[in-house]
């Protein structure tokens, strides 16, 4: 659990409008998420929050207090090395059809878009009424979209899938 719930309270009310955040029609609140904080000694430069289940593992939030410095980045890999270690089989998010930035930074990054909500955003709006109806850029805040990183769940003690006992080779190299 999160260390400095205040602070994440603080942040998401000045950044998303509201001490919770909703996508795909969940609610989510910090006190049940895990997190990173990025620190330069006592001074607050990033944080992501995330949670694992069935699902695999969920960014929920990620908010860089200074951009193009890696701060983003190195957060994202915290939280993919921490799904490595718990064994999930992919790390995903919902962002929306308007933030153009985090689509491209999480691409670049080796996410892929794996699903679109056409118009999720109506139904987000039915739990948080003060969300935009127009988002970033100027673009109508409408969809949501998923993306997701793959992890490759096979660790160097295992044995490599052609090479399992009682399974043929099929088609890998
Ligand atoms: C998306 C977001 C988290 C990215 O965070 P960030 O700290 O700017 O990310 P990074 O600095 O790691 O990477 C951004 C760019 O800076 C560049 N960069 C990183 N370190 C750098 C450095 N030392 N000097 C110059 N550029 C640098 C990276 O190359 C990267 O460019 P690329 O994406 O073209 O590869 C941030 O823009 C953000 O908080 N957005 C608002 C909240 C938001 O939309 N969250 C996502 C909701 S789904």
């Amino acid at each position: 659990m999160l260390d400095d719930l205040p602070h994440v309270r603080q942040l998401w009310r000045e950044r998303w409008g509201g001490e919770f955040l909703v996508a795909h029609g969940v609610l989510y609140h910090p006190d049940a998420l895990e997190g990173f904080v990025a620190l330069d000694g006592e001074k607050r430069l990033g944080l992501i929050t995330y949670s694992f289940s069935d699902c695999g593992c969920e960014i929920v939030s990620i908010d860089s207090l200074c951009e193009n410095m890696g701060i983003g980045t190195a957060l994202v890999d915290k939280v993919i090395k921490a799904a490595r270690q718990k064994k999930c089989k992919r790390v995903f998010l919902t962002t929306t059809n308007d933030n153009l930035r985090a689509l491209g930074f999480y691409q670049k990054r080796g996410f892929e878009l794996a699903l679109l909500r056409r118009n999720a955003v109506n139904e987000s709006r039915k739990i948080k009424p003060n969300l935009p109806l127009i988002g970033r850029h100027g673009i109508p805040l409408r969809d949501e979209i998923e993306l997701e990183l793959l992890l490759n769940t096979i660790h160097a003690a295992d044995p490599h899938p052609s090479l399992r006992k009682g399974e043929g080779a099929g088609n890998v190299p």
